[in-house]
């Protein structure tokens, strides 16, 4: 429990960052567990990043989100990475110790993987193929945690084939790499697919993707979720398919953060996500 008189502090580094729904998420739990505390939009241009990190110390901050575009050189600055960052190839959070010093992890990971166990009772990840669409940041903690979950056989297709043979060699069996043009026919037999690329997010055209193959029984999810259904998840869900979208990784991965930094682990409530919804 955080001493009662300490002011807790926390936030979100990113550029630009003023979009970023976490300090609406974090604030919701000081308030719930009627903590003094806050948790701030940092907007660090990336020159700024490792003096912006080296003054959470001095500032009395108990540790940081780094969102885009600072989680891979936020890697290369904080004093230790742990062994799930360093696959996954990026942090999400930084904690800062009692010594100053900077410990970094990924949450992005637990976030996607709690999130369907949460909205998806009786999921499991080895109940048939899974089709995992993109090769980024997102990808890389999506295809670890599936993997780390058990599943047998992740078709992982990417524009850039070469980005996903990468997390194909680094992460082993069960990833096969497919080429671009392979992803209609990836979904054949599959009982999940996963867009993780930025297609379909606001701004951006739909991911171009062919569901004619997709059983019916499949869980079709997205881990964009602004907005929180893109065209895939609608034309999936169009079709009788389950669907799920990102906002759940996104709730969920702040829960392992506040643990490490306030020694609680705060809850994802219909409440926190409904409030989230309506911003979006
Ligand atoms: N819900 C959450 O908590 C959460 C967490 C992380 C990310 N996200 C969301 O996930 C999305 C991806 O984020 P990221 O960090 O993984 O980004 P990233 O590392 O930049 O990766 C982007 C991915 O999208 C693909 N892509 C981009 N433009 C494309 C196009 N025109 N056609 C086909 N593929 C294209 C890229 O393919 P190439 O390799 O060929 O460039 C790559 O696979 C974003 O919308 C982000 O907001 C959500």
């Amino acid at each position: 429990m955080p001493h009662p008189d300490r002011f807790l502090l926390a936030g979100v580094m990113g550029w630009p960052v003023m979009h970023s729904r976490s300090p609406m998420m974090h604030n919701y739990w000081f308030k719930q567990h009627g903590l003094a505390g806050t948790y701030v939009p940092l907007a660090i241009p990336p020159e700024r990043l490792a003096g912006a990190l080296r003054g959470l110390h001095p500032l009395g901050f108990a540790g940081c989100n780094v969102t885009i575009p600072h989680k891979q050189q936020a890697m290369k600055i904080v004093d230790e990475v742990d062994t799930l960052a360093t696959a996954i190839g990026a942090i999400s959070c930084v904690v800062v110790r009692s010594d100053g010093s900077l410990a970094g992890t990924n949450n992005d990971c637990y976030g996607f993987i709690q999130s369907v166990k949460a909205e998806q009772p009786g999921w499991r990840a080895d109940a048939g193929p899974i089709v995992v669409i993109g090769a980024g940041g997102g990808s890389r903690a999506v295809c670890y945690g599936l993997a780390r979950e058990g599943a047998k056989e992740i078709r992982l297709v990417n524009r850039t084939l070469v980005r996903a043979q990468e997390i194909a060699v680094q992460f082993g069996s069960p990833i096969k790499a497919l080429p671009w043009e392979q992803r209609h026919d990836a979904l054949e037999g599959a009982a999940m697919v996963v867009n993780t690329t930025s297609m379909g997010m606001v701004g951006q055209p739909a991911l171009d993707i062919r569901l004619d193959k997709l059983g019916k029984s499949a869980l079709a999810a997205d881990i964009v979720y602004i907005p929180l259904e893109t065209p895939f998840l609608a034309a999936a869900r169009k079709r009788g398919n389950r669907t799920m979208n990102g906002l759940g990784m996104l709730l969920n991965q702040g829960r392992p953060a506040w643990k490490a930094w306030f020694g609680i682990e705060p809850e994802v409530t219909p409440e926190l996500r409904a409030m989230v919804e309506k911003t979006i």
